[in-house]
C-alpha cells in the first residue's frame, strides 16, 4: 500500500512566509505514484490541511490525524518543510517524537541545539572545529558595552542568538556602534550572541544521509554587495551566488570535510545547510551556524546544489524521504 506523508509547513514565526515558499517547492517534486502526500499548516490559530476544493480540515493534534469524509488519515512520515518554532528547533519533532512518527529532519535535541547559535559554536568548538571568539548575553543593560570590548576585538557581529534570516544583526566596527547594535538584537530575542568578526570568503554547503553515508552538495560561495549577508542580501537579491563555488579543490575539500563532520558531531538527520566563512590566515573554514530546515525555494541554496550536482528535486527528495522512512 502507498504511504501517507505530510508535508508540514507555516509555523508561528515571521519566517512563515518562506515556509510556503519552501512547502510550494516540495509538493511540486513529491513523487505521488510513490507516496500520498498532504500539505499541513501550523498556524498559531491552528494545525490544518486545506484541500484544493473545499474548506480546510482541522489536524486531530491526539494522534496529527486527519478525517475526511469520515475516513481517518494517519501519517507514515512527515516531511518538514517549516523555518523556525515549532518546525525547526525541536518542539514539533519532540511531539512527533511521542507519537512515533518519523520525520525528515534533525531530532529534537539536535534541531533545539543548533537553533540556539551559541550552543552550536561550543559544540563544534569542543570537537576541535574553528569558530570564531564570542560571548554570549542573556539580558538587555547586565553587561556594558566596554566590557565586551575588553573580551573581544572589533569588528564585532552582533546577533539575536536564536533568529534567523539576518533580523535585527548587525556588523559592528566602532566602539561607539556597539550599544545600539545590541539594543536592536535584544529586540528580536532575549538572548544575544557577540562575536567577532572572521574576514574571508563565505561559503554555504548543503549535507544529508543517504544509506548510512553522509554526502556534501557542491558548495556555494557567497559574494555579498552588503555589508553582511542580511535580509536584503537574502531575499532581495543583493548578494551573489556562485554554486559550484569557485574555489581552489584544497579548499573545497576542508569545508566539505568541515561539513561532513558537523553534520556527525552533532548527528543531524535529513538535509542541513552549514555556514562558514574561510579564514585564510590560518587556512580554516569557521563554522558559523547550522540550518537544520534549509530553504527549498526554487531559488534557495540548496535546490542551486541539489542541481550542480545533477539531481532532480524528485530525486532529492525522494531519497530523503527512503531515508526518513528506512530509519
Ligand atoms: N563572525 C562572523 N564573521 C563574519 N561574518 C559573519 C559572522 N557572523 C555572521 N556573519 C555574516 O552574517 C550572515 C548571517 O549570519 P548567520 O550566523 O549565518 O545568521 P542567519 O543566517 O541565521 O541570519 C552570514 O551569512 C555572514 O555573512
Ligand atoms: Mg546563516
Amino acid at each position: 500500500m502507498k504511504k501517507t506523508i505530510a508535508l508540514i509547513t507555516g509555523g508561528y514565526s515571521g519566517e512563515a512566509v518562506i515556509s510556503y515558499k519552501s512547502a510550494a517547492t516540495i509538493e511540486q517534486h513529491v513523487d505521488r505514484e510513490k507516496w500520498d502526500c498532504y500539505t499541513i499548516d501550523i498556524t498559531p490559530a491552528g494545525w490544518f490541511y486545506v484541500p484544493t476544493a473545499g474548506e480546510k480540515i482541522n489536524i486531530d493534534k491526539n494522534d496529527f490525524s486527519l478525517t475526511i469524509d469520515g475516513k481517518k488519515i494517519t501519517f507514515d512520515a512527515v516531511l518538514v518543510g517549516l523555518h523556525g518554532t515549532p518546525g525547526e528547533d525541536g518542539k514539533l519533532q519532540g511531539y512527533f517524537d511521542c507519537l512515533n512518527i518519523p520525520y525528515t529532519s534533525c531530532d529534537t535535541a539536535t534541531s533545539a541545539l543548533t537553533f540556539n547559535k551559541r550552543y552550536t559554536v561550543a559544540v563544534a568548538a569542543f570537537a576541535g572545529m574553528a569558530v570564531a571568539k564570542s560571548l554570549h548575553l542573556f539580558k538587555a543593560g547586565t553587561i556594558e558595552a566596554v566590557e565586551i570590548l575588553n573580551t573581544l576585538k572589533l569588528p564585532v557581529f552582533v546577533k539575536p542568538n536564536n533568529g534567523g534570516s539576518s533580523i535585527g544583526m548587525s556588523k559592528v566596527s566602532e566602539a561607539a556602534e556597539l550599544q545600539n547594535a545590541l539594543d536592536r538584537a535584544f529586540k528580536e530575542d532575549d538572548q544575544v550572541l557577540v562575536e567577532e568578526f572572521i574576514k574571508g570568503r563565505e561559503f554555504t554547503i548543503g549535507v544529508f544521509k543517504s544509506k548510512g553515508e553522509i554526502i556534501a552538495l557542491p558548495i556555494t560561495e557567497i559574494i555579498t554587495k552588503n555589508v553582511f549577508f542580511d535580509y536584503e542580501a537574502k531575499y532581495h537579491g543583493a548578494s551573489e551566488e556562485i554554486t559550484p563555488a569557485k574555489v581552489a579543490e584544497v579548499i573545497a575539500e576542508k569545508v566539505r570535510n568541515a561539513a561532513r563532520m558537523a553534520y556527525a558531531i552533532f548527528n543531524c538527520k535529513g538535509i542541513v545547510r552549514i555556514d562558514f566563512i574561510y579564514d585564510e590566515v590560518s587556512d580554516r573554514p569557521f563554522l558559523l551556524e547550522i540550518n537544520t530546515v534549509p530553504g527549498q525555494t526554487e531559488a534557495s541554496l540548496v535546490p542551486q546544489q541539489v542541481a550542480a550536482m545533477g539531481w532532480t528535486l524528485k530525486q532529492f527528495y525522494t531519497t530523503l524521504i527512503e531515508e526518513c522512512l528506512n530509519q
